[in-house]
């Protein structure tokens, strides 16, 4: 199938499922990609390695043990190829964001996870793993996937059939899908992670959104936090005492933080 054809073929998927992602798919192409130049990427001064922010999220919270789901996903492979598979490959999450993310919703014991961004679903699996091993919980995954993934049935190919019950996943825009989660999900122990469109704006916003919605105790993370301050002025903003953690593999950083502002914080 050309690439042209996959499109339309996908278009008329979409029409029938919902316009409004018709919309979505048509205004993302017209403005192009939103991942802000990267430059020469490197962590935020005062970044520290995942193994110091595993002790930092254990002191707050609780310590863990890696359980049987989370190394279910340790296991899993991304596909090898060009064209869409080139683009999941790409759009990955990098391992070390997968186990400080597991880490966390270890430690928290949420209800609920929300996230944003899925693509091959790496954020996602470990969520789902973390899920698993705590015994209870559920994650909202809301995320417009590349329209050459969708067609080649790449979208969360890394999460793992057994861990997709607690899975509700939502197509769409964040804009469109992320408040009225957020809604549906009050009141329930929630860790929020950002890793869709990662432009000032978006990344601003959804954080803005996220923090004035949870409640004091819960937890807020997003990935690739060096391309610019939105992650650091939302926390400034609130009075938020972040944690900035490297990536291994990758280049970039993610940022963590508790939704508790100045001597409340756990750190
Ligand atoms: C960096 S990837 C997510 C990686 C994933 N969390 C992982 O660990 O593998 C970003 C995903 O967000 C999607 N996306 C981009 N803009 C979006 C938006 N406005 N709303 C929801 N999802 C969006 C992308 O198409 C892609 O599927």
């Amino acid at each position: 199938v050309t690439p042209a054809g996959a499109r339309l073929r996908l278009a008329g998927r979409l029409a029938l499922r919902d316009p409004r992602l018709l919309l979505e798919y048509a205004g993302w192409m017209a403005r192009g990609s939103t991942h802000p130049s990267t430059g020469q990427r490197r962590p935020p001064s005062g970044a520290v390695t995942p193994a110091v922010a595993r002790t930092r999220i254990a002191d707050a919270l609780r310590p863990w043990d890696a359980g049987p789901a989370r190394d279910l996903v340790a296991g899993q492979t991304l596909p090898g190829g060009t064209g869409a598979a080139a683009t999941a490959v790409t759009m990955a999450g990098d391992r070390s964001l997968g186990e400080l993310v597991y880490g966390l919703v270890r430690a928290a014991e949420p209800d609920v996870v929300i996230e944003t961004g899925v693509a091959t679903g790496v954020t996602s699996a470990y969520v789902l793993a973390a899920l698993e091993d705590n015994g209870g919980g559920e994650l909202h995954s809301v995320d417009l996937p590349p329209a050459d993934m969708v067609g080649s049935g790449l979208v969360g190919c890394v999460v793992p059939g057994e861990l997709r019950e607690r899975w509700r996943y939502h197509w769409g825009s964040a804009r469109r899908l992320l408040p009225g989660i957020l809604k549906r999900t009050a009141g329930a122990r929630r860790v929020f992670v950002h890793d869709s469109d990662h432009s000032y704006a978006n990344m601003r916003w959804e954080l803005e959104l996220a923090w004035d919605a949870l409640d004091a105790g819960d937890w807020l993370v997003a990935d690739d936090v060096d391309l610019h301050g939105a992650f650091a002025d939302v926390a400034g903003s609130r009075g938020a005492r972040p944690l900035f953690v490297a990536q291994l593999r990758k280049p970039g950083a993610t940022g963590i933080m508790p939704r508790r502002s100045g001597a409340d914080s756990p750190w």
